[in-house]
C-alpha cells in the first residue's frame, strides 16, 4: 500500500488513498509511524476531538525556532494553539476575515495577474501561484506594492520553518522573515483604526469588541494569513490548471467559482494535516495512546463514497458536498472563500488573456507526468 505521505507527490495518488478508506479507515501505519485517518468518519472523529491537538504537547513550538521571532510568531498563531488562548482567537480572526469582501480580493488577484502577464514571454506560473495570493492579502492588510512584494518573498521563506524535517538553514532564514514580517504589518496593527477598512483594521475592531487586549498575537495572526495562504492557494491554482487540462473549460464567474470549489475536494490543494495525543482516543475498536500521533488524510476523505457519491467523478457544481480540504471544527480554514476567490481570479484572468490550457503537460490523470513538489501535506504541481 502507498505511503500515505508519499502519496502527495504521485501522480495519481487517489487510487492508493481509496483503498485505505475500504480497507484501513484507521489504523495505525508503522511506515508512517502514525496512526492513519482516512475514511470521512475518522476525520470528523479525529478533527472534532479535544483529545487530540495540533502540537505535540512537550514541544508547542518547534525546538529550532523557539526564542526567535519565528518562535515567537508560531507560539500565537490560531493554527498552531488549542484551548482557551486558540477559541478565543479564532473568533477575532475569523470575524477579521468574515468582514473582508471575497470580490475584493478578486478583483486583487485579477488586477496583479494583468500586470504580472503584461510582462510578456512564457507565463511565469510560480508568480502567479505563489507571490500573487501572498501580494493580494498583504495589499488587503493594508500594505502598498513596495511592501506587498517584500511580504509575498518573506512568507516564503518564514513557510520554512514550519514542517517538522526544517534544517537549521530553514530556520535561520524563517527567523529572520518572521522579524522582517513584523516590522511591515506593524504600524498597521497599531494604527489600524486610523488606516480604515483593510483586514487589519478589521482585525484590531474584532479584537476590541471580544475585549482582547494584546498585540502581538494579533500580530502574528496577520502573518498567519500570508502563511496560510502561501502553499494552500499555490496548490488550488495549479491543481485548477491541471483540471482545465481535461475537464470542459468553466466560462461564467460563477461555473468558475463552482470549478475551483471542485477541484478543492477532487485533487486537494492540502491532502494531510496532523493531530497529537494529549490525552487517550477512541475510534472504534481503535485507541490512540497519549504522545502518539495521527495523520489525517483530508484528501482521502474527500473521495469516500459515504460522504460524497461518485467521488471520484469530477462534478462541478454537486449539491452540498463533504469537503474536508479547509479541515473541519474547531481549526476549520476561515480563509475558504478569499483563497477561492483569488484562485478563480488568477486562472479566470489568465484563460481571458488567451492562454490555451492543453499547453500545459496534462496530469494528473492524462498521459504527460506532472511533478509535484516535495512537500509533505500540500500538493503543488511544478508547471
Ligand atoms: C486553498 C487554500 C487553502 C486551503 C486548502 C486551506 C486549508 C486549511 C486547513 C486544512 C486548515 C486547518 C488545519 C488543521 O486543522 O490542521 C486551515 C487553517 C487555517 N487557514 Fe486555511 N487554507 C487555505 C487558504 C487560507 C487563506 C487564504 C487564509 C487567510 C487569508 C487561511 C487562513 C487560515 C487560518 C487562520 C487557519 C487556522 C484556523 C485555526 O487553526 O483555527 N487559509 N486552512
Amino acid at each position: 500500500m502507498t505511503n500515505p505521505i508519499e502519496a502527495v507527490r504521485l501522480a495519481d495518488p487517489y487510487p492508493g488513498y481509496a483503498a485505505l478508506v475500504a480497507e484501513r479507515p484507521f489504523a495505525f501505519d508503522p511506515a508512517v509511524g502514525a496512526w492513519v485517518a482516512a475514511d470521512a468518519a475518522a476525520v470528523r472523529a479525529v478533527l472534532g476531538s479535544a483529545a487530540l491537538r495540533v502540537r505535540p504537547v512537550a514541544e508547542p513550538v518547534p525546538a529550532g525556532i523557539v526564542g526567535t521571532a519565528a518562535g515567537e510568531v508560531f507560539g500565537d498563531l490560531v493554527r498552531m494553539t488549542d484551548g482557551d488562548l486558540q477559541r478565543r482567537l479564532k473568533g477575532v480572526v475569523a470575524e477579521a476575515l468574515g468582514n473582508t469582501d471575497p470580490a475584493r480580493a478578486a478583483g486583487l488577484a485579477a488586477e496583479q495577474t494583468r500586470a504580472v502577464l503584461s510582462a510578456g514571454g512564457d507565463v511565469p506560473f510560480e508568480e502567479l501561484m505563489f507571490a500573487v495570493p501572498a501580494r493580494v492579502v498583504a495589499g488587503l492588510c493594508g500594505l502598498d506594492a513596495d511592501g506587498s512584494a517584500q511580504a509575498a518573498r518573506l512568507i516564503g521563506d518564514f513557510v520554512q520553518c514550519i514542517p517538522a524535517l526544517a534544517t537549521p538553514e530553514q530556520q535561520r532564514a524563517a527567523a529572520l522573515a518572521a522579524a522582517r514580517l513584523r516590522e511591515l504589518l506593524g504600524p498597521g496593527v497599531e494604527h489600524a483604526e486610523a488606516a480604515g477598512n483593510g483586514l487589519l483594521a478589521a482585525l484590531v475592531r474584532a479584537a476590541r469588541d471580544a475585549s482582547w487586549t494584546r498585540t502581538a498575537p494579533l500580530l502574528a495572526n496577520a502573518v498567519g494569513f500570508l502563511s496560510q495562504t502561501y502553499d494552500a492557494t499555490a496548490g488550488l491554482i495549479g491543481n485548477t490548471l491541471l483540471a482545465l487540462t481535461r475537464e470542459e473549460t468553466p466560462k461564467s464567474p460563477s461555473a468558475r467559482e463552482a470549478f475551483v470549489r471542485e477541484v478543492a475536494r477532487h485533487d486537494a490543494p492540502i491532502q494531510n494535516t496532523r493531530r497529537f495525543a494529549a490525552e487517550p482516543f477512541r475510534h472504534g475498536a481503535a485507541e490512540v495512546a497519549p504522545g502518539e500521533q495521527v495523520l489525517v488524510l483530508l484528501a482521502a476523505a474527500n473521495r469516500d463514497p459515504a460522504a460524497n457519491p461518485d467521488p471520484h467523478s469530477f462534478r462541478p457544481g454537486r449539491e452540498e458536498p463533504a469537503v474536508f480540504t479547509f479541515g473541519a471544527a474547531a481549526h476549520r480554514c476561515p480563509g475558504e472563500d478569499l483563497a477561492v476567490a483569488m484562485a478563480g481570479a488568477v486562472v479566470g484572468t489568465l484563460l481571458d488573456s488567451g492562454f490555451d490550457p492543453a499547453r500545459l503537460p496534462s496530469g494528473p490523470f492524462g498521459p504527460a507526468e506532472v511533478t509535484y513538489r516535495p512537500l509533505a501535506n500540500a500538493r503543488i504541481p511544478v508547471l
